[in-house]
C-alpha cells in the first residue's frame, strides 16, 4: 500500500475562491492600505496568492509562531518564535491564517496582536474546521469550511510534507 492523496478541493476552486475574497477585501478596504499578517509556515502560500489579487494597497509582515503543548493537542498558550518587523500602531490589519481548528493559537494570538493597538484587525482563513472549536474566534472571511479531517496541501503540512501541492488534500492509502 502507497501513501496517496486524495483532492479535497481542487486547484481551480481554490484559486477561484481566492479572487472572490480579494475582491470583497479590496472593496471593504477601499481608500485604506491592508497590511496583511501572515503566520509562517502554512499560510504563506495563500497570502501570496491572496496579495496578488488584493486591488488596494498591500503591505506585508511575517511571524512564527509555537504552542506550548504535546504533540495532538495546543495549549493555547503561544509562544513567539519570530516577531513581526512592524508595529501594528495604526494600520488596519488582516491576519491570514491557513486553518482554524480548536481555535486555542488564534485566540491568543488574536490577544496578543490586539493589544499592539492596530486602527482594525481581522481575520481571513483558508480553511475553518467548525465542529473542532474549543475557544471562540470571530473570523471576518473565510474560504472553506471543512469536515473534521486531516488535511495538507496549499501550505498546509504533514511533518513538514506536502506543503508545495497545489490543491487541498487528505492523506491516505491508494
Ligand atoms: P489550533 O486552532 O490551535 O488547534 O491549531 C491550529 C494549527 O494546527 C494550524 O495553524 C495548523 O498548523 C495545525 N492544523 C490543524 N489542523 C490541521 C490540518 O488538518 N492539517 C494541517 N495542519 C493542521
Ligand atoms: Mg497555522
Amino acid at each position: 500500500m502507497k501513501e496517496g492523496v486524495r483532492v479535497l478541493i481542487a486547484e481551480e476552486e481554490v484559486d477561484k475562491k481566492i479572487r472572490q475574497m480579494a475582491a470583497r477585501i479590496s472593496a471593504d478596504y477601499k481608500g485604506k492600505t491592508v497590511h496583511l499578517v501572515s503566520v509562517l509556515k502554512g499560510s504563506v502560500f495563500f497570502t501570496c496568492e491572496l496579495a496578488k489579487r488584493i486591488t488596494v494597497p498591500v503591505t506585508m509582515d511575517f511571524m512564527s509562531v509555537t504552542s506550548y503543548g504535546d504533540d495532538t493537542k495546543s495549549s493555547g498558550v503561544v509562544k513567539i518564535v519570530k516577531d513581526l518587523d512592524e508595529p501594528l500602531l495604526g494600520k488596519d490589519v488582516l491576519l491570514v491564517e491557513d486553518i482554524i481548528d480548536s481555535g486555542r493559537t488564534l485566540h491568543y494570538l488574536m490577544e496578543i496582536l490586539k493589544g499592539r493597538k492596530p486602527e482594525s484587525l481581522k481575520l481571513i482563513t483558508l480553511l475553518d474546521k467548525p465542529e473542532r472549536r474549543v475557544k471562540p474566534v470571530r473570523v471576518d472571511y473565510t474560504c472553506f469550511e471543512i469536515p473534521d479531517e486531516f488535511v495538507v496541501g496549499y501550505g498546509l503540512d504533514h511533518a513538514q510534507r506536502y506543503r508545495n501541492l497545489p490543491f487541498i488534500g487528505v492523506i491516505g492509502q491508494e
